[in-house]
């Protein structure tokens, strides 16, 4: 079914197994610059996955940009025996592996102490992120650097990798250049096209000296990056002809977006609420312009959409950072007959691109054991299979089950209510939400794989359980929505669980007193707008939607706009009376007054569901509290604790 997928492809020199690519990921899993076990078992897995190229994370090549804590250093030769180490163990697996070569010119917030950094670029041009204005480089400095790159790309040489792939995208340093927007210089790196093309062209050159014929050299290219002082594709695709003719470069892997503005930004790493393959129509516009293979990676999640990039020619490959974070094994299990037991990746950006961001390793909110394959090592099966009791059907109680079954365990699942999901079944209900249901799918999957009994409507008492004789009793109730203690007369105050479940019925003026700051106000204060009510969405934070990947949160911060959506921060709930609500200034301490309101919809902290503690009481069970049953938090950590809570059990 998925045999164009299969079919082998050359990028120059090198020939690649299959179609799938994983693209460049920053993973925080090296160590002070360098390639750790950590990271070798990372890409160790989606090689024995069976996906064809790894290209690796970015690494950074001269002092003049990198972070030792984040990026690999490829500026002097400590990188070539680690890389070596993990090229060696991916290629034995049949995948080849590149590395990629990076520097971002003024896109840098913060210097190696906390400080305020210098940054580099073409220009003293400031972006509209990293608010940090640039020192035009000089040319000596420009000269420098080209020489790091082609010292950087022969270190990946020696390390034995099959090739190297100079990011020239996403509106860092070379995009800096290209860009006559960033890039005002008079001199032979500025001004035309070719003048502004000149440090890419002398990158490639001299790399391609460097690393020899036989060693595989691309770039990664943003067509369209997404911000109003963005290059014209049209030019974009110029600088890629003008390549062709110079004829040093193997292969072309287009992106979208840029690190220069959020709405950019939001495109390199595109939520669940980007429409799927959004950049596969920019790869098919460049095919059709270039020779060279070209390859295409955003938002594609799933084997059938792959699929038909390669059968109508679009691209010659397919890249998946998250689909193959959240399902190392993604490769196999389409070329076996098992696409239905791949873990679709739903955008969520909250465990790789959150933690990411946030210099934390990068796993997966329902994968835990991505980006700790050496940490956990592999799921082990038991000796002699105990019985194990979950009580309660979220994500963690389902993660827990079907770990605990896979391990080889007797495992029974009970859910009072008649569906699976918990609090999922909310979030999946909300505008553009309908992927995050995807959690659900996905473990009702692991469940029947592994022939957990899963009982639906099912109120334990202790008579009933008891009858089970468990071992273990992993108590995963999840958590009760509650209203804040504020004075309200007059005037209906509703939560929000009872809203999007359609149990409450919302006015024409709604306002929407937002503890959480999470998904719950954004998406309400979106259903709300698009069900065409009058909203003001006033929040406990500096921003709207603080509590999420910020994002995701900056997309739909966008969408709310547009909608019309009233937006107050730092507004502490204090009370309605009539149709008054009133709010305090989190700060400034003074009263914020909002009138004319119908309906207040509280977003505010769960409570831990208590219903079960009496099993902790019962002497000779083995009781674990996981998720939110503990403490309300999210899916990441109930998936993550389902799984401890059986790991070695
Ligand atoms: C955690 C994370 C880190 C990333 N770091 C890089 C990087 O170092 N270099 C790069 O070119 N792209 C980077 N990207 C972008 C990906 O290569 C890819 O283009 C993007 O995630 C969209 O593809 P996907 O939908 O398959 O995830 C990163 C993506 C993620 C999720
Ligand atoms: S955390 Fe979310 S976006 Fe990231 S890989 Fe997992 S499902 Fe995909």
């Amino acid at each position: 079914m998925y045999e164009c997928l299969l079919q082998p492809v050359d990028l120059g020199p090198t020939r690649i197994a299959n179609r799938i690519f994983n693209p460049p990921h920053g993973t925080t899993l090296g160590h002070k610059g360098q390639v750790s076990d950590d990271l070798i078992a990372y890409h160790e897995a989606r090689a024995r996955g069976g996906v064809g190229l790894i290209i690796m994370e970015s690494m950074t090549l001269h002092p003049s940009y990198g972070f030792e804590e984040a990026f690999l250093y490829a500026g002097d030769d400590r990188i070539i025996s680690g890389l070596n180490r993990l090229a060696v163990i991916c290629r034995k697996h049949g995948t080849a592996v590149f590395g990629q070569l990076f520097h971002a010119g003024r896109g840098v917030r913060l210097s190696h102490d906390g400080s305020r950094p210098l940054s580099y670029s073409a220009s003293d041009v400031p972006d509209e992120r990293y608010r940090v204005i640039p020192v035009p480089m000089s040319t000596d400095m420009i000269w420098e650097i080209i020489d790091s790159y082609a010292s950087a790309a022969g270190r990946l040489a020696d390390a034995e990798l099959d090739g190297v792939e100079i990011l020239a995208s996403m509106g860092y340093l070379i995009a800096q250049f290209l860009n006559p927007h960033t890039n005002r210089r008079d001199d032979e790196f500025g001004g035309d096209l070719t003048n502004r093309m000149r440090f890419l062209r002398e990158i490639i050159n001299q790399c391609r000296l460097r690393i020899g014929k036989n060693k595989t050299l691309g770039i990664r290219i943003t067509l369209d990056e997404k911000t109003d002082k963005a290059m014209p594709p049209d030019e974009i695709i110029e600088v890629c002809r003008r390549l062709e003719t110079d004829n040093h470069i193997d292969y072309y892997s287009v992106i979208s977006g840029s690190s220069a503005a959020p709405e950019g930004w939001v495109h390199v790493f595109p939520p669940m609420a980007i429409k799927q393959g959004f950049v596969i129509d920019d790869a098919a516009r460049l095919k059709a312009a270039v020779d060279k293979p070209v390859l295409v990676a955003g938002r594609i999640n799933q084997p059938q959409m792959a699929r038909s990039v390669i059968a109508e020619n679009k691209a010659d490959m397919v890249g998946m950072a998250r689909a193959l974070i959240a399902d190392p094994e993604f490769v196999n299990k389409f070329a076996s007959q098992r696409a239905d037991e791949i873990r679709a990746c739903i955008g969520c950006n909250q465990a790789c691109v959150g933690h990411r961001l946030a210099h934390f390793p990068i796993s997966c909110i329902q994968n835990p054991l991505s980006g700790r394959e050496n940490k956990l090592g592999e799921i082990r099966s038991v000796a002699a299979g105990k019985r194990i009791v979950v009580i309660g059907g979220g994500p963690a109680g389902m993660k827990a089950a079907a770990v605990a079954a896979q391990r080889g365990h007797y495992v029974e699942l009970h859910e009072k209510t008649s569906r699976l999901g918990g609090q999922v079944n909310l979030a999946e209900a909300l505008p553009g939400r309908a992927e995050f249901g995807g959690v659900t799918t996905n473990l009702q999957a692991e469940l029947s794989k592994y022939q957990v009994r899963v009982f639906l409507n099912s109120h334990l008492d202790e008579p009933r359980l008891l009858s089970i004789k468990p071992d273990r009793v992993v108590i995963a109730t999840g958590a009760k929505t509650r209203l804040p203690e504020v004075e309200v007369e007059g005037i209906d105050l509703v939560d929000s669980w009872s809203v999007i479940r359609g149990e409450a019925a919302v006015g024409k003026n709604i306002v929407i007193a937002d503890w959480s700051c999470d998904w719950s106000g954004l998406g309400l204060a979106e259903k709300f707008a698009c069900d065409g009510h009058y909203v003001r969405l006033y929040c406990g934070g500096s921003v709207a939607g603080e509590s999420i990947q910020a994002i995701v949160r900056d997309h739909w911060i966008g969408i709310l706009h547009r909608l019309g959506v009233e937006i107050v921060t730092y507004a502490r709930f204090s009370g309605a009376v009539g149709g008054s609500v009133y709010f305090q200034h989190m700060t400034a301490g003074e009263a914020i007054v909002c009138d004319n309101v119908d309906t207040v919809v509280s977003c505010y902290a769960a409570r831990s569901s208590s219903e079960c503690d009496w099993v902790e009481q019962i002497a000779d069970i083995s009781a674990i509290k996981v998720g939110d049953a503990l403490a309300p938090r999210t899916v990441e950590e109930a998936v993550l604790e389902g799984l401890n809570s059986v790991w070695n059990y």
